[in-house]
């Protein structure tokens, strides 16, 4: 990370660096201060806290924040928005407290401010790193406009468990293409220079491996080992780290039967020794506290616990302000332990400028002309168009002619509260664009006729649950056979039928996490009835997770899976059903056939007794009596209205040494008639080695456009790195022997060439 430092620091740092036990050059300016605090206000700078306004997802909400931050006992706030409310806060800090240290204004933006782009994991399915690390610049840019600089994001978890509602928040299952995203989206948040006002500090979460909680419930236990771990689901904290992230924060599950707000091995021992990490660490929302339900002991105990594992900033929680100093008097936690931490809180605040200057992101000026722009519209529209994957184009009826007479049915195509997504606090949803609108808007002569034609779900109390930030389920008045008849009496007038079914958006996301993710049945007898009516059927498919659809699945129906697109919602789903824009999204997360198959993933292994490739049962093999191992969907998929031949693949060299790179080409043609992007995706198997070997795993993508009938050679490097893995002694080796590389559209790409690492 490149930090900008005024002429005269340069100068002093130049004779004063201070070095501490991790060899890390420190601050002056901080080092100064430092040696101005009491214990006391050092211990204030640990403490995180939220007035209410923001998402409280935990069961407190801090009290008497304005007191607290008068006595020097705040670091920092999240969940306040707008330069003047943020005006107050600082003034207090900066004005009446002894020190007068700013304070650090965080906030969770996790796919966009106001400006609300698609859910991350349908942003991972676009593929396209550029866009994403562009939504992050206009998340930072809209966020600072609102005197935020810091943001909780992004969440780098590793899921392979669709049950796991925050599968949503992040960008799959794999752990190369979620590097190179974490990549994207924290120099997307941070820039270049920290110190300038349209950039904030990333965190990145949840550190770690929360994705893998234990039956896809929200907040479980997770117990791994260490190799899994290092090869499949810490890279993305790593690459994240790598490029340069400002803070992490901790998860709420264990690791090692130790909570990870605690673990001195993953908050030390990994994050700074091993991998070098220099910003700070901060609790999830109360889980400092949560160390206690855990088991660990009482607040005294797990605070001096996680202090002493490595955690700088308590969030909500309150025990690092009310245990630290006790702790301290009874020789329980060291001065020094207490200065490292507050130390890291206060250079995060240098980074930023704002002892230079406390109100460089509060600017009244800004929100006006930085929030919600027309530009920066359009880029979530072009986000939404690209994270949508084709499934399925039954008789090629997608895209549909701009004149067509459409029935428009199904309880989301008219459901504003259901565009934004999960985890969208800050964007709004009166600003949304529903899916009847856009249709209107892209397609003004077709004629549209809208029916609901179901609930969402028809069950009250589950409806109940789902809705705690709103109705984002709306149950009708009218009977669902009636809802039924008057979709299928407008299904009888149109020439075709658009379908627009799935989960409502809190059915993913925090503490929503399913034991059954089929689409509810009230709308599978919605979507079976419209069938029956003979005419073309088009799915227009929202879901925070994959879903399980065999059934539909085998319908005679097109499906266009859209996840939650976001604030403009409608426009980009009409842009790709009316083919403005020909979908290029993919997969980045397996879909099961049936719940009994989680976790299912790509890069299986092979076991000792794989099953046959017929997929015929056979005693004593790696299989199931009633379900096929493969998949529904794999990782990677995603269809295009135009269609795209591999060929000819070609490795630069049939050997190489340890460090030499080898070059992947391949020749893509678009065979279709419409022109297009299409995923190229480079999987490897290393064949031989210490450890089992994945039977593939992705190294390499290039999205690339061809227009029709174009062909192109496309290369892809595999670098020295990407032929490593942690072996059992968790060294990044290489290991001599053969590598088969198969290249293709998805991660059954059956194009195949292997060389050999001497
Ligand atoms: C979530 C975090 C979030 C925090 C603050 C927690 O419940 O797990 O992802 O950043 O709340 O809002």
């Amino acid at each position: 990370m490149k930090i900008a430092k005024p002429l005269f620091l340069l100068i002093s740092l130049a004779v004063t660096n201070v070095i501490t036990a991790q060899n890390q050059e420190r601050i002056p300016e901080v080092e100064k201060l430092l040696g101005k605090m009491t214990i006391e206000e050092k211990i204030g700078q640990l403490n995180l806290l939220t007035p209410g306004g923001g998402v409280a997802t935990g069961s407190v909400v801090s009290k008497n924040v304005e007191s607290k931050i008068k006595a020097g006992n705040v670091g920092g706030l999240f969940g306040v928005a707008s330069p003047s409310k943020m005006k107050m806060a600082q003034d207090l800090a900066v004005k009446q407290t002894r020190l007068q240290i700013p304070l650090l204004f965080g906030s969770d933006i996790i796919h966009g401010y106001k400006t609300t782009f698609p859910i991350p994991l349908g942003l991972s399915a676009s593929w396209d790193m550029d866009l994403i690390k562009r939504t992050a610049q206009i998340a930072a840019k809209e966020a600072t406009a609102d005197g935020i600089n810091w943001n909780f994001s992004p969440m780098v978890d590793i899921a392979r468990d669709p049950r796991w509602g925050r599968i949503a928040e992040g960008a799959g299952e794999d752990a190369y293409l979620g590097s190179e995203i974490a990549k994207a989206m924290v120099t997307g948040y941070q820039g270049e220079d920290l110190t300038d006002e349209e950039t904030m500090l990333a965190c990145v979460k949840h550190f770690a491996l929360y994705g893998a909680v234990e039956a896809g419930r929200d907040y479980n236990s997770v117990d791994m080992s260490r190799v899994k771990m290092f090869n499949q689901y810490l890279p993305p904290y790593k690459a994240a780290i790598d490029a340069g992230a400002a803070s992490v924060m901790t998860s709420f599950n264990d690791v090692d039967g130790v909570p990870a707000t605690g673990n001195k091995w993953l908050l030390t021992d990994l994050l700074r020794d091993r991998w070098n990490f220099d910003g700070f660490v901060v609790s999830d929302y109360t889980s400092l506290n949560e160390m206690m339900a855990h088991g660990l002991g009482d607040l005294q105990a797990v605070s001096a616990l996680a202090l002493k594992a490595g955690l700088d900033m308590d969030m909500v929680g309150e025990g690092f302000l009310s245990t630290l100093k006790k702790s301290l008097d009874e020789g329980k936690v060291t001065e020094e332990e207490i200065t490292n931490a507050c130390r890291h809180v206060l250079e995060a605040k240098y980074k930023l400028g704002l002892f230079e200057d406390p109100y460089k992101y509060i600017d009244e000026s800004r929100p006006e002309k930085d929030i919600l722009t027309p530009e920066n519209r359009a880029v979530a529209r072009k986000a939404a168009q690209r994270s949508f994957v084709l499934l399925k184009n039954e008789n090629n009826v997608l895209p549909l002619k701009k004149s067509s007479n459409i029935a428009l049915i199904g309880p989301l195509a008219d459901s504003r509260n259901n565009m934004l997504g999960t985890w969208a606090p800050t964007g709004e949803i009166k600003n949304a664009v529903t899916i009847l609108e856009g249709f209107k808007n892209v397609a003004p002569n077709a004629r549209i006729e809208y029916a609901k034609g179901s609930n969402i779900l028809n069950d009250k109390e589950l409806a109940k649950n789902i809705n705690v930030f709103g109705p984002r389920i709306e149950i009708s008045k009218e009977l669902p056979d009636e809802l039924l008849n008057e979709a299928l009496a407008v299904a009888k007038k149109s020439e075709v039928i658009v379908a627009v079914v799935g989960e409502a958006t809190e059915m993913s996301g925090e503490a929503a996490s399913r034991t059954d993710i089929s689409i509810p049945d009230t709308q599978k007898k919605l979507i079976k009835e419209l069938v029956a009516t003979g005419k073309p059927v088009v799915l227009v498919l929202m879901s925070g997770r994959p879903l399980t659809i065999p059934e539909e699945f085998d319908l005679p129906v097109s499906i266009l899976q859209v996840w939650h697109p976001g604030v403009e919602a409608g426009n980009a789903v009409a842009d790709v059903v009316f083919g403005d824009y020909n979908p290029s999204g993919k997969l980045t997360a397996t879909w099961p056939r049936s719940i009994g198959q989680i976790p299912i993933y790509h890069s299986m292994k092979n076991t000792g007794r794989p099953a046959p490739d017929s997929e015929e049962f056979q005693k004593f093999k790696s299989n199931y009596l009633d379900e096929k191992n493969s998949p529904l969907l794999p990782f990677g998929y995603g269809l295009s209205y135009t269609t795209f031949e591999y060929s000819d693949l070609k490795i630069s060299k049939e050997k190489i040494k340890v460090n030499e790179a080898v070059e992947v080409s391949v020749t893509l043609k678009n065979t279709g008639k419409f022109d297009g992007e299409e995923v190229v995706q480079l999987y490897l198997h290393d064949v031989v080695r210490s450890i089992t070997p994945p039977n593939r795993q992705l190294k390499g993508f290039k999205k690339v456009f061809l227009k029709k009938g174009e062909s192109k050679t496309i290369t892809i490097t595999l670098k020295p790195e990407d032929l490593k893995f942690y072996n059992s002694s968790l060294e990044f080796v290489a290991e001599p022997g053969t590598f088969e590389v198969f290249v293709g559209g998805d991660s059954n790409a059956s194009l195949k060439k292997s060389f050999v690492l001497e």
